[in-house]
């Protein structure tokens, strides 16, 4: 029996450890040839360093796969598109696109600096757009070259801090929630080519997570990677715009948000009636925790 990602070509960020390297092993192990990208970055995205990104494309090749490195920086609209043309130079086509790499500046809203915010959502939220304009207009262009759609499967890293408000990152909530608008934007407009487009908010122990000291095996990256290769898979056609919570061997998937409640008056709201319609509603609601997301 064929392995199910047999033929497809991918690009999997910041997969020179954690997340991304158990992901692009992952993909290989199933019969994709992986452009691995790093940048070998420390935690706070400072530094640059080309051996992880080479020491998973050796694994990858020692166990039979094909893969090639690429150093580049995702938050560089150019980069990311040598990386996408890499691929499809290196392996003749390109299908999977698997944006995780990321960096952290935890800082309290009261004392962030504008470089720390900067940083974030740089890497995070401009450098998911930048590989996804890129990967976006090859498949487009495919699909309308042979009248068929493309295969084109992108998988998004969002975080539950970005569901539980995360005090202590507004840099880094902010850019996840934008993630998720990415991501499920992408999925309209790309839908009529064949392109899926999904996040996931993982838990793993990586060196990002290191202070939390989390079980190794429980929360191994390994645990994750699995989703990631079916919803990069042909099987997973049919799901696009979906967030799953993934650790351990749990995947749960993120309703829609919903109305809580509604509000409404005859014309137009006005101060006296606003407050006789939210003060009694507001005192009597409990703050809740729903699941994961604290409502206050
Ligand atoms: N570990 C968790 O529990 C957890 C939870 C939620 C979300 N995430 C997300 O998962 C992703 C992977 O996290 P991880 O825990 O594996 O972290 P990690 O620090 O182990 O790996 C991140 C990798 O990204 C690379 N990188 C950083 N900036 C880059 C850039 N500009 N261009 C290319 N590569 C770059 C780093 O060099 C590093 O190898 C991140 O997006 C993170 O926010 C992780």
């Amino acid at each position: 029996m064929g392995k199910s990602l047999d033929g497809k070509v991918a690009l999997v960020t910041g997969a020179g450890q954690g997340l991304g390297r158990a992901e692009a092993l992952y993909l290989a192990s199933e019969g994709a040839a992986v452009v691995v990208n790093d940048l070998g970055a420390s935690v706070e995205g400072e530094g640059r360093e080309s051996k992880p990104a080479q020491a998973v494309v050796e694994e990858i090749k020692a166990a039979g796969g094909k893969a090639v490195a690429h150093g580049g920086d995702v938050s560089s609209y150019d980069d990311a598109k040598e990386m996408i043309d890499l691929a499809i130079k290196e392996f003749g086509d390109f299908h999977i696109l698997i944006n995780n790499a990321g960096i952290l500046r935890d800082r309290m809203i009261f004392n962030i600096t504008e470089g720390e915010w900067d940083a974030v959502v740089k890497v995070h939220l401009k450098g998911h757009f930048n590989t996804m304009r890129h990967a976006c207009a090859y498949w487009r262009e495919q699909s309308k070259h042979s009248g068929q759609p493309a295969y084109g499967r992108v998988v998004n890293t969002s975080s539950e801090a970005f569901l539980m408000g995360s005090p202590g990152q507004p840099n880094y909530a902010a850019a996840k929630a934008g993630i998720v608008g990415l991501t499920t934007s992408t999925a309209q407009a790309m839908a009529k080519y064949g392109v899926t487009s999904n996040a996931i908010a993982p838990r793993a122990a990586t060196r990002m997570t290191e202070m939390f000291g989390m079980d190794k095996d429980e929360f191994a990256p390994e645990n994750v990677a699995p989703l990631v290769g079916f919803l990069a898979s042909p099987a997973a056609e049919r799901i696009s715009g979906q967030v799953f919570i993934v650790w351990g061997s749990q995947v749960s998937l993120l309703a829609p948000l919903r109305i809580e409640e509604k509000f409404e008056t005859k014309g137009r709201w006005d101060y006296p009636r606003l407050a006789d319609a939210m003060q009694p509603y507001f005192d009597k609601r409990e703050p809740v925790t729903d699941g994961f997301i604290v409502k206050y």
